[in-house]
């Protein structure tokens, strides 16, 4: 195994599915499992996880440069990486308005951890998929000849076949597995992972409606064409990301109590409270197993304000 090898972490993997005991759930004839992703490792945990051994891997311990908005955990994650496995890692961060403040918690901890940021405008930022504003973009932050590039939110082909593995592990062991959708990527793999009668359900955390786009083109990117029986319910954003309201907290809060465990809010609450009101609606019939995704779990850093 090489140095800089992903599996030298140890994740935790196939990461446990556990049943919870919910009445709400119960009474309608349903069984609700979690799919405890946030376990497989703490500094690289749910869909980071999945998303990045295979580019870590891919990468071979050559710098590694990614994007992300100044709370993301994507580019935590990726920092975190490159200590624990010792490569250079470089990030691009939405809106240079933020260079010559002070960083925010979660920016310091990946300076902390050894990231070198560049904070970029954000036509720039928008651009940067476009591959002469990418050259650019790398040339003006000095970025090394072999540097590593993985897009916002690590989804890429690579990416979309590491969250495949999350659909294989739930295999035959629900009928319905939902997750939380930021860009695609986790539920574009998930759904090709899964066996034939199973389905995914996400649950996009952003308003705009074009998530289904992407998630096609992921597969598409990742596959060669569609994989696996998906849809999105776009009922729950609340306002868009990172937007919340009294009854979404209340929900997680009450979700807490009753189940011991502290819930991630930007996504993980999103989508268990979506998967709660399709409960309600009757939208499973009764006998079917749900397995919610908690893709990750809180880092006990504030949150953005925007979110409060
Ligand atoms: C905790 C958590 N859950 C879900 C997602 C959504 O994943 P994706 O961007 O693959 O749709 C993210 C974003 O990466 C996340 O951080």
């Amino acid at each position: 195994m090489n140095a800089s090898d992903p599996s030298r972490l140890r994740p935790r993997l196939p990461s446990p599915l556990v049943p919870v005991a919910d009445e709400r759930f119960a009474r309608r004839g349903l069984t609700l499992l979690l799919k405890r992703e946030d376990l497989i490792h703490p500094d690289l945990p749910g869909n980071k996880w999945r998303k990045l051994a295979p580019n870590l891997r891919a990468a071979a311990g050559r710098p590694v440069l990614t994007f992300g908005g100044a709370y993301s955990n994507h580019l935590r994650a990726t920092a975190a990486a490159g200590r624990l496995l010792g490569f250079p890692t470089l990030g691009i961060v939405r809106g240079d308005e933020l260079a010559g403040r002070p960083l925010n918690p979660s920016l310091t901890r990946c300076a902390a951890d050894g990231m070198r940021l560049q904070f970029t405008d954000r036509a720039t930022y928008r651009a940067k998929n476009d591959p002469e504003t990418l050259a650019a973009l790398l040339a003006r932050v000095r970025a090394p000849e072999d540097t590593y590039v993985v897009p916002e939110g690590g989804s890429n082909a690579l990416a979309v076949e590491g969250c495949r593995e999350l659909g294989r592990e739930l295999a035959g062991a629900a009928d319905v597995v939902a997750v939380a959708v930021g860009t695609g990527g986790t539920l574009a793999g998930l759904a090709a992972g899964l066996a034939p009668g199973q389905r995914a359900l996400g649950v996009p955390v952003l308003k705009g409606g074009f998530l289904g786009r992407e998630v096609r083109a992921l597969q598409e990117a990742a596959f060669g064409g569609p994989r696996g029986d998906w849809t999105l319910d776009e009922r729950f954003h609340r306002g868009g990301y990172a937007r919340t309201d009294p009854a979404l907290e209340a929900f997680a809060q009450d979700f807490e109590a009753r189940h011991e465990l502290a819930i991630e809010r930007l996504y993980v609450a999103k989508m268990l409270f979506g998967v709660l009101t399709l409960a309600e609606e009757g939208a499973f019939p009764p006998g079917t197993r749900v397995a919610a995704v908690v893709t990750g779990g809180p880092d006990g850093l504030p949150q953005p304000s925007v979110s409060r």
